[in-house]
């Protein structure tokens, strides 16, 4: 695991910005697994600024979403296709049709795993994942405990996550208990992720996720088997890491080294 701290949410959001855009000027084609949360907004709002501004084109992308909602049709304000239309899509030259997010009102909704992993591996796997964290260590909707070689499938949240989500729904309003998420095997088989958090909030599921043992009871801690994962975090999400130092100093040490002899070193395929 490589890790990047950063002094605020603007200059973390800029960074992974960065590595996005250098994947697809290299691979306009590019396969992108994306998150929705709060967490990866500054990243979408650097996105389309520079689609606007500098013409970095999505036309030839086709994106995955990690998860969405079991009950909830995709024109609901909280789905989370709503959020990806309404936060991304719709506001670069994405073309729509290639922007695939589960299905949370299929039929039968224990399809949907099975067929959305079939077309992860027919669009050619996915190149770069963005993940955020929930505050008990889930990636997607990994609850704790999640089978670590789990693919995409129907998850029941925790009531932490359904207690952290309540905030997006009325009071009087069905939320959602269920999902269909990718696994974590899914996400393990990126060619390339990217997990971004912030906030105190993350601290303890960042110490976990990158010192603690590798375990189910933290599914970002999974990551650690992964050959290429990037974690950018701001000084609060990193303020409970026993290595934080060294963590800046391999940045220092990596950024010289990278900078002489592989500018373009972090890029998939
Ligand atoms: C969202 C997702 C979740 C979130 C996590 C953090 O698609 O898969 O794992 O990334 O719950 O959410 P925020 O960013 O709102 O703190």
């Amino acid at each position: 695991m490589e890790i990047l701290i950063f002094p605020d949410i603007n200059s973390l959001s800029c960074k992974s910005a960065d590595l996005v855009e250098s994947q697809i000027n290299k691979y306009p084609d590019s396969v992108i697994g994306l998150a929705t949360g709060s967490t990866p907004l500054g990243l979408y709002e650097e996105l389309i600024r520079r689609n606007h501004e500098h013409g970095l084109s999505f036309s030839k992308v086709t994106t995955f979403n990690l998860d969405e909602y079991v009950g909830i049709s995709s024109d609901h304000p909280q789905s989370y296709r709503t959020f990806m239309d309404n936060k991304l899509f719709k506001k670069i030259d994405i073309d729509l049709s290639n922007t695939f997010v589960p299905d949370g009102m299929a039929e039968n909704p224990l399809q949907v795993g099975p067929d959305y992993e079939n077309l992860i591996k027919e669009r050619g796997g996915i190149d770069l994942q963005i993940l955020g964290v929930g505050t008990d260590g889930h990636i997607g909707f990994n609850e704790p405990t999640s089978s670590l070689g789990s693919i995409t499938r129907v998850k029941t949240l925790t009531q932490k996550t359904i207690e952290d989500n309540s905030r997006f729904f009325q009071p009087d309003e069905f939320q959602p208990k269920l999902a269909i998420t990718m696994g974590i095997k899914t996400i393990l088989d990126s060619r390339r992720i990217l997990l971004l958090a912030h906030g105190e909030n993350k601290a303890d599921a960042v110490r976990d996720m990158v010192e603690g043992p590798l375990s189910a009871f933290c599914p970002a801690s999974a990551l650690q088997l992964h050959k290429r994962t990037t974690v950018l975090i701001d000084e609060a999400a990193a303020s409970k890491l026993t290595l934080k130092g060294y963590y800046k100093f391999v940045g220092e040490m990596q950024d010289d080294l990278i900078r002489k002899h592989r500018p373009s070193d972090w890029i998939s395929r």
